[in-house]
């Protein structure tokens, strides 16, 4: 079928505007199955097994995922360069920051792979291959009714396939499911360990704009880092070691120097980790009137506890750098969701979609008895969950990751526990060492006063707004009520726990006793939220089971009722394509929002005396000096980020946007306000993907940093005219653009 009735039923299917080839997350196995007429129209110059290949090089083997997921990165050189963005490298950057060296604030720059810092802790996974593994399970699972066998079944199933893939290699698999449980994917990684920081802009650049601009267009972020992947002298993953050699990749990325014009084709390759498109009006409904403002509440109640200590320490700040931005992210992506779910209607294009399905569903017998239910057992499993919703969510941001003391005190608990069981001996001496080095680790990352100000915070609201029934015992015990006494709580807990002083811990590592830690206040507040915790998984499991097999039964009707269009699957932190054009957008009547952004609008936001917005003194030198040697535009400007259509979610962070012969012109970094409801609905005509302009990115690393080293190693593919005069970096290689 072609695009043009294709439209006009998708037209239909979301009951308002219509539906442009940029919605979707493909999984780049399943490309060669959408219309490559219509990519090629888009712009595409790519043939399917030059994007995924098993046998031959192709794209997806230049891209990473981090750390299992949380954010994507690329590979740029010959040499294993990997760039990805400054937020998702901000974690290690902040780590690997002191007072004496705040390369967090300063930026860092390796004058060599000598330079370079290890990051313990980070894995990069590469996709070795993956296969349609749906035959192998959906038949075993005939007859099975309820929905929790159905899923350990799945388990089962999914682990032995995992294994036989990966014997005798040392390659890690998964098996995944799609469409929520109607088909399944195996997906085979290797993951490589020795990754190593190789540079970052100053947070000035990398985070220009701040918690001000973040999920908002326009934008002027140079959200970029870099790293370098490292395998053993054999070609194999090998953890960190100086005998090392940098990976070599079976692709890796040519570098754009053209930049993107209003309508050029733009292919974003990534990570993206889930997304609710599937979603009902039910689950609409809860998100926006329970979840959403009770999870932006706790964070705010965070966020300014830590503001305030962060900016009275130095020390604090670099501590909570890292924790900070993340809660802060999702604060305010959820004030985001909440505001446009409301004003893109979501959930009445939700409804119209719900009418045609029950009206599908009823039309047969047959249908009926197998469809006909699904929406109602999901609407009954929501009003089950709506009234533990809150306390569900109190749980997990104000309990077990409310203060840093409670995750920390569950898990060393248990290894205090099986410290007591042990004989007295060499090997209890040497568990003793390893503790109290693991909590000399945890002591260097927390500072006890600001984690006792959350905990006061946090406990606070808890009481407050969860029904006493569903609290914690030792809070109900607590008999605390006004903020004074909280904190009076809190101050009691963290001045007698062993948990809370390192002196303390290491006085008991060294004389374990068993009546002591039975009588410990923040082991007790652990295990009770843990137990909380699990009592609303039980208390949850029958009403999600009810959800989840409705969703299922609804997106395997959705899929029947429209067999010409081709659905994609929700997010699940496998690898996706996605296809769209660099594009402007209306935000409201009268006003557009151009495509792209300059070093103009640095200027203009410049405040110095904002931490958001300050400007490094090079930058404003450069400006002045119009200064940008071949990473200027047409016009002599120097761009730094666009939009374009691509479909993305989190997890994409950093993911290469890619032109049609396979060049990097772009970083993905973020969306855009008006379309912050965008993991639910996507919005077609609002809903854009913000990325960094590449030569943003080589401009900073060559003009600002001075690391021409790392400009030569890259393969930087000029204008299509061949005269076009190179200006810095003159030595780079020009490569014809080319999948080797
Ligand atoms: N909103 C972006 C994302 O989740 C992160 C942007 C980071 N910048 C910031 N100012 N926090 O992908």
């Amino acid at each position: 079928m072609r695009t043009k009735s294709l439209l006009l039923l998708l037209a239909l299917f979301m009951g308002f505007a219509p539906l442009r080839a940029d919605e979707g997350m493909w999984l780049p196995m399943l490309i060669s199955r959408l219309n490559q007429r219509d990519l090629q129209k888009m712009g595409l110059q790519l043939t399917p097994e030059e994007i995924y290949s098993v046998n031959n090089s192709s794209l997806k083997d230049a891209i990473v995922s981090l750390g299992g997921g949380f954010c994507t990165g690329e590979i740029i050189s010959g040499q294993g360069l990997m760039l990805t963005n400054h937020h998702c490298g901000y974690d290690a950057i902040a780590a690997k920051s002191s007072l004496e060296n705040d390369i967090l604030t300063n930026g860092f720059w390796a004058k060599d792979k000598g330079q370079e810092i290890p990051i313990e802790g980070l894995f990069v996974s590469f996709l070795v291959r993956m296969e349609d593994v749906t035959s192998k399970i959906l038949p075993q699972l005939e007859g099975i009714e309820s929905e929790s066998e159905r899923s350990a079944k799945i388990a089962e199933i999914g682990q032995q396939l995992a294994e036989e893939a990966t014997t005798g290699t040392h390659y890690e698999a998964e098996v995944e499911s799609f469409y929520v449980g109607n088909e399944f994917y195996l997906f085979v990684y290797e993951n490589f360990n020795d990754v190593r920081l190789v540079g970052a802009p100053p947070s000035s650049v990398g985070k220009f704009g701040g918690d001000t601009d973040n999920w908002m267009w326009p934008r002027h972020t140079g959200d970029f880092s870099m790293f370098r992947v490292y395998m053993g002298p054999d070609g194999k993953p090998a953890p960190y070691s100086t005998d090392n050699i940098a990976y070599k990749p079976k692709h890796f990325l040519p570098i754009s120097l053209k930049g993107v014009q209003e309508g050029d084709f733009a292919m974003t390759f990534g990570y993206p980790g889930s997304t609710d498109r599937y979603l009902t009006s039910f689950g609409v409904e809860q998100a926006i009137a329970k979840k959403n403002p009770t999870v932006v509440a706790i964070r705010e109640a965070k966020l300014s506890v830590l503001r305030k200590d962060m900016k009275a320490s130095d020390a604090v700040r670099l501590q909570y750098a890292s924790d900070y931005a993340s809660i802060a992210n999702y604060w305010k992506y959820f004030i985001g969701q909440t505001e446009q779910l409301i004003a893109n209607d979501v959930k009445t294009s939700k409804e119209k979609l719900e009418a045609e399905y029950l009206k599908w569903a009823s039309a047969t017998p047959e249908r009926n008895a197998k469809y006909g239910n699904a929406l109602e057992m999901i609407k009954q499993g929501y009003a089950i969950t709506d009234g533990v919703v809150i306390s569900n969510t109190y749980v997990l941001e104000g309990g077990l990751l409310g203060a840093g003391s409670v995750l920390f005190t569950y898990r060393f608990n248990k290894a205090l526990e099986d410290l007591l069981k042990m004989p007295e001996g060499d090997e209890k001496d040497t568990r003793r060492d390893e503790l109290k080095m693991a909590a000399a680790q945890h002591f260097e990352a927390v500072n006890i006063p600001t984690d006792r100000a959350l905990f006061a915070a946090t406990t606070t609201m808890y009481a407050e707004n969860v029904p006493e029934a569903q609290q914690p015992e030792f809070l109900r015990d607590a008999k605390s009520e006004t903020f004074a006494e909280w904190q009076k709580y809190a101050d009691n807990v963290y001045s007698k726990s062993i948990f809370t002083n390192q002196d303390r811990l290491n006085a008991f590592l060294d004389k374990p006793s068993a009546k002591k830690l039975t009588k410990d206040p923040m082991k007790k507040a652990a295990e009770d939220f843990f137990g909380i915790y699990r009592n609303v998984g039980q208390a949850n499991a029958e009403p999600n089971e009810m959800i989840r097999k409705g969703n299922r039964l609804f997106i395997d009707g959705l899929r029947q009722m429209y067999p010409e269009k081709i659905f994609y699957s929700d997010a699940n932190s496998t690898m996706r394509a996605s296809f769209g054009n660099v594009r402007d957008y209306q935000p409201k009547d009268g006003v557009t929002y151009d495509y792209y952004t300059t070093i103009e609008g640095i200027m203009q936001k410049m405040d110095n005396s904002d931490d958001e917005f300050m400007v490094p003194d090079k930058l404003v030198e450069l400006y002045k000096a119009k200064d940008y040697g071949q990473y200027a535009d047409k016009n002599g400007d120097l761009r730094v980020n666009f939009i374009s259509t691509n479909d993305i979610t989190g997890g994409n962070s950093g993911s290469p946007v890619i032109n049609g012969k396979g060049e990097l012109i772009g970083l993905a970094f973020d969306g855009n306000w008006e379309a912050m409801s965008g993991d639910i609905n996507f919005e077609p005509s609002i809903q854009r993907t913000i990325s960094v302009d590449i030569r943003y990115v080589l401009f900073m690393i060559d003009k600002v940093a001075g690391a021409k080293n790392l400009i030569e190693e890259m393969t930087l593919v000029r204008a299509e005219n061949p005269k076009a005069p190179p200006t810095s970096a003159q030595d780079a290689p020009v490569a014809s653009p080319t999948m080797n």
